[in-house]
């Protein structure tokens, strides 16, 4: 069956396509738009998951939409009657988004395609999340757990997936926790308060995390106290999730916590006042990482099991996530690479795929590179017109000459085939540096990402090589596949990573398989000879406020904009002129 999900109209809008049950396409739409975060109707995602199937719309069984739109409308519609008249400002805020766009999903579907409104068929949010999750995951039986802001009425789901054994598989969500209460809205509302972008700025809440101490978290707890049943649920007096557009948190929040942070405002960790932004987050991250915990640990006990599928926006917390992993009881953490919404494209399509139509499914490919590729000859081409020399070599003289310009602290644009699924860059649209002074850290925040930041750069390092520098626990590969856990760096290699070690001693490692890219595990391993260390500081292609690079003239663009050094796609390379070379590295000891 040739079945495409579509994700839209709320927060990073996305197509997937399968056919006969794989893959064949998935990409978010602001890589194709521009548009970070784009949530309009992914058209241009859609017709690339068509095109790359060469098929037409016509020839679509099924278009799944990742959550059932009349719900979501009963849900917000029900959400501000309740609170009229404090919800009247957010009413024609609701209305325009909800009536415009949402609850006329099939609509849309069938003008914009051509498809029959009896092929359109809806998943309910957290199915598409759980799908996500457990249908991407390397096991025939797993517990789930699904936490985000909020989807139609659920925002926190547990349960349990299973593979058929003559082909299909069944998605048992037996129990929920209802809007208003929501570990995502938590997170979200502390977002706001700190002064970051709701749905964008959480990571840099739980960067900041790290620089304090969780001293207010019994406060935290104020907000949400825990049930008899184990779950929870937030005290609506100190948020305004209800009634406004506006603010989330309310006067008795302000009360507790403090005056907001005003985005201008720098977070100075030498004042008292960025010390307490500071706990603050410590303090909401602390609570948020028991919390999911203590659920983990009850899903464990009541289901017997030993994989953990997790999806859901809260599941790129990747602190939490090294902390389920170790205290829940699980012994596996499967977190996919896109366990936010967009990647619900993707999750309702399987939903309906092995759920809903019960087909077989061939194993799910162990990696993330379902985008557009890049084209090595576009690269030329517009440089070759910008006036830049372009070497065309060989993969073995590329890795080589590659890791020797890393060596000399020259930073790289690393662009090959297709593009990623899911907010992570992961050696297809990366930019890599050595990893080991924290000065190459300050220069890529100042001269390439423009951005003050309290994560560091991730590292990544063979699969094989991972313990040697950091304390993974068991268990944590699926993890460390697409950078969704922080583990400790381990203390005697912290000095000499520095650019990619937190000010806590951690890392968002990526463990790298060679199958998974093999021309960058091969870069590792070479730069791993020169410098007695192998691993490299990689983090997305892309300048602040952007999405990530997706074509050769997008990655150029921003090659060209920037202090990367040298650009490399697909056999094709790129170097700026008259840049000084930078002092050669020290040789460090094999490790
Ligand atoms: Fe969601």
């Amino acid at each position: 069956m040739k079945i495409l999900g579509i994700s839209a109209h709320y927060h990073d809008a996305a197509a997937a396509l399968l056919v006969d049950g794989a893959p064949v396409a998935a990409v978010q739409e602001e890589r194709l738009s521009r548009r970070k975060n784009d949530a309009g109707f992914p058209m241009g995602a859609i017709e690339y998951c068509l095109d790359q199937a060469k098929l037409e719309p016509e020839a679509l069984d099924a278009v799944v939409f990742y959550e059932r739109p009349m719900l979501k409308f009963d849900r917000i519609l029900t959400t501000l009657l309740r609170n009229f008249p404090r919800s009247r400002t957010a009413f024609p805020h609701a209305m325009k988004n909800s009536l415009g766009e949402k609850v006329w999903v099939r609509g849309i579907i069938t003008s914009r395609l051509g498809v029959p409104g009896r092929r359109i068929l809806f998943t309910e949010h957290h199915q598409s999340h759980a799908a996500a999750a457990f249908l991407t995951a390397d096991c025939d039986e797993a517990a789930i757990l699904t936490a985000d802001g909020v989807g139609e009425w659920a925002t926190l789901t547990t349960g349990r997936g299973a593979r058929k054994a003559g082909g299909g598989a069944t998605i048992a969500l037996d129990r929920e926790i209802r809007f208003p209460h929501s570990l995502g809205m938590l997170y979200s509302t502390f977002t706001a308060w700190l002064g970051f972008a709701v749905n964008e700025g959480e990571y840099k809440v739980m960067g900041l995390a790290a620089y304090g101490r969780p001293a207010m978290a019994d406060a935290v707890r104020k907000l949400i106290p825990r049930t008899a049943d184990g779950a929870f649920r937030l005290d609506l007096d100190y948020f305004e999730v209800q009634s406004t557009a506006r603010r989330s948190f309310s006067d008795r929040f302000v009360d507790l916590f403090g005056p907001a942070r005003s985005r201008y405002e720098p977070i100075d960790l030498a004042t008292e006042t960025g010390r307490h932004y500071a706990d603050v987050a410590a303090s909401v991250q602390a609570v948020l990482e028991d919390i999911l915990v203590d659920l983990a640990r009850d899903l464990q006990r009541r289901t017997g099991l030993r994989d953990l599928a997790f999806g859901g926006g809260v599941a790129l917390n990747g602190v939490a996530n090294a902390r389920i992993l170790r205290e829940s009881g699980f012994e596996r953490l499967h977190v996919p690479s896109a366990p936010g919404d967009a990647g619900c494209a993707l999750g309702a399509a399987l939903f309906a795929d092995q759920v809903h139509f019960g087909n077989p499914a061939p194993a799910f490919p162990a990696h993330a590179f379902f985008g557009p590729a890049v084209d090595g000859d576009d690269l030329a081409r517009i440089a070759g017109e910008d006036g830049f020399n372009v070497d065309r070599i060989d993969d073995a003289r590329m890795i080589a000459e590659t890791a020797e310009d890393l060596h000399a602290g020259r930073i790289v644009a690393w662009m090959e085939g297709r593009c990623e699924y899911g907010p992570r860059a992961l050696g297809h649209r990366s930019i890599l540096a050595a990893p080991h002074d924290a000065e190459m850290r300050d220069r890529l925040n100042r001269d390439i990402k423009y951005r003050e930041e309290f994560r560091p750069f991730a590292p990544v390092v063979p699969a094989e090589l991972a313990d040697v520098y950091f304390d993974l626990p068991a268990g944590a590969a699926p993890l460390g596949k697409f950078m969704a856990g922080v583990f400790p760096v381990r203390p005697e290699w912290r000095e000499r990573l520095a650019a990619v070690t937190h000010v806590d001693g951690t890392a968002r490692v990526q463990t790298l398989e060679r199958d998974f890219a093999p021309r960058l595990y091969d870069l590792l391993q070479a730069y791993g000879r020169l410098s007695g260390l192998p691993i490299l500081l990689n983090t997305s292609l892309n300048l602040a406020g952007e999405p990530i690079v997706c074509t050769a003239a997008e990655g150029y663009s921003t090659f060209r904009r920037s202090g990367i050094d040298l650009i490399v796609a697909e056999g094709v390379r790129v170097r700026k002129r008259g840049r000084a070379t930078a002092p050669a590295r020290r040789q460090e000891e094999m490790a």
